[in-house]
């Protein structure tokens, strides 16, 4: 697979052994970074999740990589972004023989109601600036259940694909689907991807419990709208919630 963006004429991909964090590793570099390069690890040493939790992952089970892309309208150019990145895993899954891939709000990757997978975004930049964004994915291959205790049901591709799920394959395919639906995202945003998302959603219409700061409020979850918000419907209407510190469900 190869992608030709931007200030160079191909995107990189590096394969690293032991490093702290994929994330951290384009971030921290010297290196000109391009739209489209990505960095797979091996093992990485200090791997994080979302809530500052950390993200474990059983060496040669599991695909922990990154990808870096710049967003020159900033934050603004950015919205939906994480479920977006969501869409491309289910459509790299589909194309590897896994139909059965869902989505939760805002960006696990579900397979029959377990975390399949999950989606770091870190974001560099100024608000009005061009923002530099790394999208960090961890996606369970094989994992040995009894040593991962996460505190969270999860599951892994071998319970579909058998003990011979093919690692470089499933990477390579999520890397192009990630090649293919940046540069149009980037052009025309989130909204023509709004209903292949709610299409996958493993909490559709369902009552789920939204947990934002201390407050936990229960609702029906109706969707999302452009800017990747999910409508979660109540008593009051339609409340909507924004990305970041808040987490979701099932009742
Ligand atoms: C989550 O909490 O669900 C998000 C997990 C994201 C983990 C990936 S693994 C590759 C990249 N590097 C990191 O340190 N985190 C992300």
């Amino acid at each position: 697979i190869t992608g030709a963006f931007s200030n160079k004429s191909y995107a990189d991909i590096s394969v690293l052994q032991v490093i702290e964090s994929t994330n951290t590793e384009l971030k921290n570099t010297d290196r000109v970074r391009a739209n489209g390069d990505t960095v797979l690890a091996e093992i990485q040493t200090a791997g994080r999740g979302r809530h500052g939790r950390q993200w474990l992952a059983p060496v040669g089970g599991s695909l922990t990589f990154s990808m870096y892309w710049r967003f020159n309208d900033g934050y603004q150019g950015m919205a939906g972004l994480s479920l977006l990145v969501g869409v491309a895993i289910c459509r790299a899954l589909r194309d590897c023989g896994v139909e059965e891939a869902r989505l939760k709000w805002p960006n696990d990757v579900y397979l029959y109601g377990k975390k399949l997978a999950g989606v770091l975004i870190e974001v560099e930049g100024q608000i009005g600036a061009p923002a530099d964004c790394i999208i960090g994915i961890g996606l369970n291959v094989m994992v040995p259940a009894h040593e991962y205790d996460v505190g969270q049901p999860h599951t892994d591709l071998s319970q579909v694909l058998g003990p011979d799920v093919d690692r470089n394959e499933v990477a390579a395919r999520i890397i192009e689907q990630l090649w293919t639906l940046l540069p149009d995202f980037t052009q025309r945003g989130f909204e023509p991807y709004i209903e292949e998302w709610q299409h996958l959603d493993w909490f559709a219409d369902r009552t789920v419990v939204v947990k934002t700061g201390d407050k936990r409020i229960s609702g029906i979850n109706r969707g999302i709208d452009a800017s990747g918000a999910l409508l979660l419907e109540t008593a009051d209407g339609i409340t909507r919630f924004h990305g970041g510190e808040v987490s979701l469900r099932a009742n």
